[in-house]
């Protein structure tokens, strides 16, 4: 069932959400995330992802418009499922809706959305996005039962939640990194085999990313935190060119072993 040569390129989305949150820290207009954005088409991302949260505590009502505006990358829009936040999908109709669990006081998004206990719920919330051209995708831990849920909605794309696999990685328990790095190998390959678009990210760093850039199911990651901490020292052009040639490099690797 596990395919061993990559299935296509792999796509990289850079999200732009905390060069918002630096802007935001001191109420200026700058740095700007849509020049950031227009920086990462140039260093070779392929997409753009932004979080429009409920508190708004990064990314901007405005900043939504005018990358919709901006942008020729295809935008990668995260948000909860809530009407307000669908409201604004469907006036925008971005290339992607990415739907994301949030909570007010947590520092970013922990754990994957509950898919299997609020199926019926979900399937009604997707299906207008769905219906103007949106590409669905539901940010899911690498668990089966959701895996299987979000196939049932109508998801087209499911991300996998890399987040413990790197916090594992960051506080040294290779045991358990390795472990998680097993079950998202394992769900990337069902996810595929149920016809669902694989992608994954969150908390990828330098030292994470090549094990699951070499999922062969995998078509796009997301990455943003440390790339824009990457900038301060770097820039965020060679910051964005060494994630594209470490991926590319992981990718070549997988395909020749
Ligand atoms: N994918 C999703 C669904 C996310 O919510 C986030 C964080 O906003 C990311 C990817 C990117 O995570 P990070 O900023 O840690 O690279």
């Amino acid at each position: 069932m596990v395919p061993v040569k990559p299935l296509g390129k792999l796509r990289l989305g850079v999200n732009i959400d905390h060069v918002a949150t630096v802007r935001n820290a001191r109420g200026s207009a700058y740095p700007d995330p849509i020049r950031a954005a227009r920086l990462a088409e140039e260093a070779g991302a392929d997409g753009i992802t932004a979080h429009l949260r409920e508190d708004r505590r990064h990314i901007s009502d405005e900043d939504i418009d005018r990358l919709m505006e901006a942008l020729t990358l295809p935008l990668n829009f995260e948000m909860a499922a809530t009407q307000e936040m669908q409201a604004i999908a469907l006036r925008h109709k971005p290339h992607a809706v990415c739907l994301v669990p949030e909570k007010r006081e947590e520092r970013t998004t922990e754990g994957g959305l509950e898919v299997a206990r609020e199926e019926n719920q979900l399937a009604h919330f997707i299906a207008p996005l769905a219906e103007v051209g949106c590409r669905v995708s539901i940010f899911i831990a690498a668990d089966r039962k959701q895996i299987e849920a979000a196939h049932r909605i109508g998801a087209a794309v499911i991300e996998l939640h890399t987040g413990a696999y790197c916090d594992f990685h960051a506080e040294g328990k290779f045991a358990e990194r390795d472990a998680e790095l097993q079950r998202l190998r394992e769900m990337s390959a069902f996810a595929h085999s149920l016809g669902l678009e694989v992608h994954a990210g969150h908390g990828l760093t330098y030292d994470t990313v090549k094990p699951v850039a070499a999922f062969p199911e995998v078509m796009e990651l997301n990455i943003g935190h440390f790339l824009v901490g990457e900038a301060i020292f770097l820039g965020l052009d060679p910051a964005i060119r060494e994630m594209r040639r470490l991926m590319d490099e992981a990718r070549e690797e997988s395909a020749v072993a």
